[in-house]
């Protein structure tokens, strides 16, 4: 039988330097979409997956995101005594049972596949996910469930995709399809930010991957790239040869990249409307500046 996935990896050491200044005294993680840091987001996405112990590679600077996820009794105390239920199930909702979470630091800034390899000994002999924060999925059934339940049928490898307009596959990891399908393709390469001319299709790797540990091998035996980065995409490729295989989910659901601003912003926005409590007034203040 399959062994049931319950560990994530979260890569959160990345500087955030497109949030400058914000960036300077914050971890990128903690800003707020709506009332809910970034971190929340793929925390909960991992949570209603069944994921059961949570990983994060941090670095220096990272504080605030281990404060965010610490019991605070002093405010819980608070609205316990001032009667405030709901605020308190959301507080509590933000934190974990003991020994569940663990941070591991990233020392080098040596690439999204370094940062994985750092969390090596803390995942052992079992399958497990990492997650990237920064893609932020408005979907009706969490994609990392989608993916879970695909995986179950199928194991191996496997990442999330999504189609991306050929303009800008350059930003992304790009995957070469070995058999047609409309939502689990076997995947035969993988290339990390291809040129436009040399993409071998316009599916794009989105921020959610299943890995079995092989990864950290394939991964020690990764060169780093020009940019002196270990690429995760790379270690994901020397394992299309092998059986079971790579293969691409092709999620359901709206996909914001929150690493940039643009993106940003529009998740805010989107979430927001979401909200019953914000949708009318807010879409009233749309249109009124059109
Ligand atoms: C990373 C991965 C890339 C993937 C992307 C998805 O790139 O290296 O393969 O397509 O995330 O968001 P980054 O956005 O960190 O440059």
């Amino acid at each position: 039988m399959m062994s049931k996935i319950k560990k994530a990896i979260f890569p959160v050491a990345g500087l955030g330097t497109r949030f400058l200044p914000a960036t300077k005294s914050i971890p990128k993680e903690i800003m707020t979409l709506v009332d809910r840091p970034l971190i929340q987001y793929s925390l909960d996405e991992a949570r209603a997956a069944g994921i059961e112990e949570f990983i994060f590679v941090t670095s220096r600077g990272k504080g605030a995101l281990e404060d965010y996820f610490d019991r605070s009794p002093i405010l819980e105390n608070h609205l316990h005594k001032k009667g405030k239920k709901e605020l308190l199930q959301i507080v509590r909702d933000t934190t974990f049972d003991s020994g569940t979470i663990a941070y591991i630091r990233q020392h080098y800034p040596h690439g999204l596949g370094h940062a994985v390899w750092c969390a090596r000994q803390l995942i052992g002999d079992e399958p497990f996910v990492v997650i990237l924060t920064d893609d932020v999925i408005i979907s009706k059934e969490p994609v990392l469930s989608q993916m879970i339940n695909a995986y179950e049928s199928h194991g191996g490898t496997m990442v999330g995709l999504s189609r991306v307009p050929w303009e800008n596959v350059s930003n992304y990891g790009i995957v070469e399809p070995e058999s047609s399908g409309d939502k689990i393709l076997r995947l035969k390469g993988l290339v990390e930010k291809p040129k436009q001319e040399k993409a071998p299709s316009n599916l794009a790797i989105i921020g959610r991957y299943i890995l079995t540990p092989r990864i950290f091998e394939d991964l020690a035996k990764t060169p780093p790239d020009a940019n002196g980065e270990i690429q995760i995409t790379e270690a994901i490729a020397k394992g299309t040869t092998n059986s079971p295989g790579v293969y691409g989910y092709i999620f359901e659901g709206q996909r914001f990249d929150c690493g940039n601003k643009m993106g940003f912003l529009q998740a805010g926005i989107a979430l927001a409307l979401q909200r019953p409590e914000l949708r009318d007034e807010l879409q009233d203040f749309l249109k009124s500046l059109e």
